[in-house]
């Protein structure tokens, strides 16, 4: 005990007299600079920023200004030294420093009616007319294929732990390839539209006004951002949707007999851009305004349909909802699809990959190689998921290297398993690059498509 209490007496005077010394330090460095400064001898800079300290000097004749910032600067930065903050180190910023608007939101007046912005009803004219006029833009870039965009988007903040910013960034990594490999362009939003309709309901907004400024867009395809592509072969069945304006994964049974909540996947649909859309929406978002609307909303939809938990409205409770009370107005437009997995919750999907790869190859888009894993509940960019952390990352990770080896697979590689980041040459090169075979199908499917 006593020569424990000796040894800490010790390390506090090694630290003391440590302090001291460096404080020593300091005072020479100071001296120094005020000597150097005196003497008007150069800066330490570059060339460049000695012309600019002298042009400056010159300029505020005779001031000592830029002298006593510099030298001020420096100060700070020994301070910062000896406090042993590195503000040069990413791993120690607060980043709350540099997000300004933290504020709360404006008060929302729940007395005035939602509105997703002015009433349009020509808007099957309008969009005709616009695209007589601009002929170079088709909506249809070949007579089955109409033109895509691919929309998806995250949070503006960063995500509550970092990694989640990371399995974003694989998430859009991994929309980018499919859509480049099938013609598809795409949109990744990060800002808030509309402060009332945050959350699961901002996508309203933002398709609303991507509808009306591209009305050389045929479909929008709304993907959330923690859904991924894992067959990147599968092409969508264009010619079965053309009498149809919205496409979701779903079961007719389960909306319009049972009211099921889980009936049909909001995370992965088709929106055709028409009239029709446009109604779709301003009947869809009045449940989504923050608050006590969402609040009061949220309670009806947990009464009336099946299954569904206690909690605020969501937009894909909502729809089972407009569906199942308004079948008659919308049903027959609405294509239920569960013929593949425009969305395939990633529970029953992501265990039997290894079998998938045995069994069969990308192309089916249905469980023997589905098209979407939607990581439904993992909430990997939020504070707390309803699953295990562990097992959401890891089955993100294997579902994201289970649709990349398709892509690197064309380049001549592969993950070397579905759990891990490395990879590993599956073909060698030979002097004849033009000549690799293609197995997939996937180099220049562009090409294919044309001569079709
Ligand atoms: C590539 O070539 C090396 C050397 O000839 C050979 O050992 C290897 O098996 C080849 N790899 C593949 C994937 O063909």
């Amino acid at each position: 005990m006593l020569s424990w209490c000796i040894g800490q007496r010790r390390v506090a005077q090694i630290q003391r007299s440590f302090h001291k010394m460096k404080v020593t330090i300091l005072c020479l460095l100071l001296t120094l600079i005020m000597i150097r400064s005196m003497l008007g001898a150069g800066e330490y800079g570059t060339p460049k920023q000695d012309f600019d300290l002298l042009h400056s000097s010159l300029a505020s004749a005779g001031s000592h200004h830029t002298h006593n910032r510099r030298i001020l600067e420096e100060v700070k930065d020994a301070d910062d030294k000896k406090s042993n903050t590195n503000s040069n180190s990413y791993e120690s910023f607060d980043i709350s420093k540099i997000l300004v608007d933290d504020e709360p939101a404006e008060k929302i007046d729940p007395n005035k009616p939602y509105s997703l912005g002015p009433k349009i009803s020509d808007w099957d004219e309008q969009r005709r007319e616009w695209l007589e006029k601009n002929k170079e833009f088709p909506n249809f870039v070949q007579p089955n294929k109409p033109r895509v965009l691919l929309v998806t988007g995250s949070s503006p903040k960063p995500c509550e732990n970092p990694v989640g910013d990371h399995y974003l960034l694989k998430s859009i990594k991994n929309k980018i390839d499919y859509c480049r490999i099938h013609g598809i362009e795409i949109f990744y939003n990060l800002a808030l539209l509309d402060a009332e309709m945050a959350g699961f309901w901002a996508k309203l907004p933002l398709i609303r006004k991507l509808l009306l400024s591209h009305p050389e867009i045929e479909f929008l395809w709304w993907m959330d951002s923690d859904a991924m592509f894992t067959d990147m072969v599968f092409e969508l069945p264009w010619e079965r949707y053309k009498d149809y304006n919205m496409v979701m994964h779903g079961w007719n049974e389960m909306i319009y007999d049972e009211k099921n909540w889980i009936g049909l996947n909001t995370g992965s649909f088709l929106l055709r851009n028409n009239q029709w859309s446009l109604d779709m929406l301003d009947t869809w978002a009045p449940m989504g305004p923050k608050g006590k609307v969402r609040d009061e909303a949220g309670k009806i939809l947990t009464r009336e349909l099946k299954g569904r938990p206690v909690f605020e409205a969501d937009d894909q409770s909502a729809m089972v909802y407009i569906l199942a009370t308004q079948r008659e107005k919308w049903g027959n437009k609405v294509y239920l699809e569960n013929h593949y997995y425009l969305h395939g919750y990633w529970g029953i999907l992501v265990d039997s990959y290894e079998e998938m790869i045995e069994k069969y190859r990308p192309g089916f888009g249905d469980h023997r190689w589905p098209l979407v894993t939607h990581f439904v509940g993992c909430k990997p960019c939020g504070k707390f998921g309803d699953y295990p952390v562990e097992r959401c990352l890891k089955q993100m990770d294997r579902a994201y290297n289970f649709g990349d080896n398709q892509v690197l697979q064309m380049y001549g590689f592969s993950h070397k398993s579905l759990a891990s980041r490395k990879v590993v040459k599956i073909r060698n090169e030979t002097s004849n690059p033009l000549e690799v075979k293609d197995e997939l199908g996937l180099l220049h499917p562009t090409f294919k498509a044309l001569k079709v």
